[in-house]
């Protein structure tokens, strides 16, 4: 994908059909009244055909993440699906990589395990996040494939940030288009990072500010850009009052009817819209003793850009770039 191209189509308007509808390579089963529907039809191991790729890329603007069953991809066929939709990047810029295969990253049941020391302080939003959202492009998308899923537990949810956004009041809508965050990989609140924690991010240092409203260019959809995991404060409030605004939003952003919650199977396959999207990876697998394994790919993206026209701006470190054997 060209760095110009939107990475998703546009979504419905009030004289448009809503895209996605009427598609004639897959079939759409939406799963929920606004975020998450299961996508029938393509073979997913084998090269899409453009109109199978343009009517899936319509179907994540409207629903914002869609899902494959029984699609059991190698780390290569991952790799080439990803690379229909946009750029892969490196598989994360922090924590690392798929040996052999730089742009995955192995979503493994104990990958936090020697980040963090110390008792977490849980919250209602607790785990909730956007991936990688530290970075001033964060990913555009993200591709997250199933291989060995527990017989119970561990689902994953997913929010909708447009519909959130467009669920508060006009009067708090119009004060947090005004407002920027910082966003980073600090670790999480009562706990400390580890030495092997802040190498990494010593190494590969990730801080920026993002507007709290992100403006979907080809769209034009307002987004509540909130990830609960990694935005630390509200510039130019009171520390007091950025922590009682941000545990406002967090709470508004995970209301049950704003998400979907999903079952994975091995082959399954979850394509989200990482702009206008945030999601949970589960805690119910620590208390189980089976293993979880899944592996995940994220699309080059843009800076974002708030309601007033402004970019998101690095703090520290640079952007996330499409991944290159050139520069790894
Ligand atoms: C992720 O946060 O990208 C992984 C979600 C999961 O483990 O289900």
């Amino acid at each position: 994908m060209s760095s110009a191209a939107p990475a998703f189509a546009p979504a419905p308007t009030a004289d448009a059909p809503a895209p996605g509808l009427n598609p004639r390579h897959i079939t759409i089963h939406p799963l929920t009244g606004h975020i998450g529907a299961e996508i029938e039809g393509p073979d997913l191991s084998r090269p899409l055909a453009p109109e199978a790729v343009a009517e899936i890329r319509d179907a994540l603007a409207r629903w914002k993440v869609v899902f494959f069953r029984d699609q059991p991809l190698d780390h290569a066929q991952h790799v080439a699906l990803a690379e229909a939709f946009g750029a892969p990047t490196i598989g994360h810029p922090v924590f690392g990589f798929v040996e052999g295969h730089p742009q995955i990253y192995s979503v493994a049941r104990d990958r936090f395990a020697g980040r963090h020391t110390g008792e977490p302080l849980i919250r209602p939003w607790t785990g909730w996040h956007t991936d990688v959202t530290a970075a001033v492009n964060p990913p555009a998308a993200s591709i997250l494939r199933a291989d060995v899923i527990p017989p119970y537990g561990g689902d994953t949810f997913w929010t909708n940030l447009v519909v959130a956004y467009e669920a508060l009041s006009p009067t708090l809508r119009g004060f947090v288009d005004t407002l920027r965050g910082i966003h980073s990989f600090t670790a999480p609140e009562g706990q400390a990072g580890t030495d092997d924690f802040r190498d990494k991010n010593r190494r590969r240092p990730l801080v920026s500010e993002h507007p709290l409203v992100r403006v979907i260019p080809e769209t034009g959809e307002r987004v509540l850009f909130v990830s609960p995991s990694f935005l630390k404060r509200v510039t130019g409030l009171a520390p007091r009052e950025s922590q009682q605004l941000l545990e406002l939003l967090f709470e508004h952003v995970t209301r049950p009817e704003f998400t979907v919650r999903f079952r994975w199977r091995p082959g399954s396959i979850a394509f989200w819209d990482n702009r206008t999207t945030a999601h949970l990876a589960p805690r119910d697998i620590y208390s189980l003793d089976f293993d979880r394994q899944l592996y995940r790919i994220t699309l080059k993206g843009e800076v974002p850009v708030g309601v007033d026209g402004r970019p998101s701006t690095a703090i520290d470190g640079e952007p996330l770039d499409a991944f290159s054997a050139a520069t790894a």
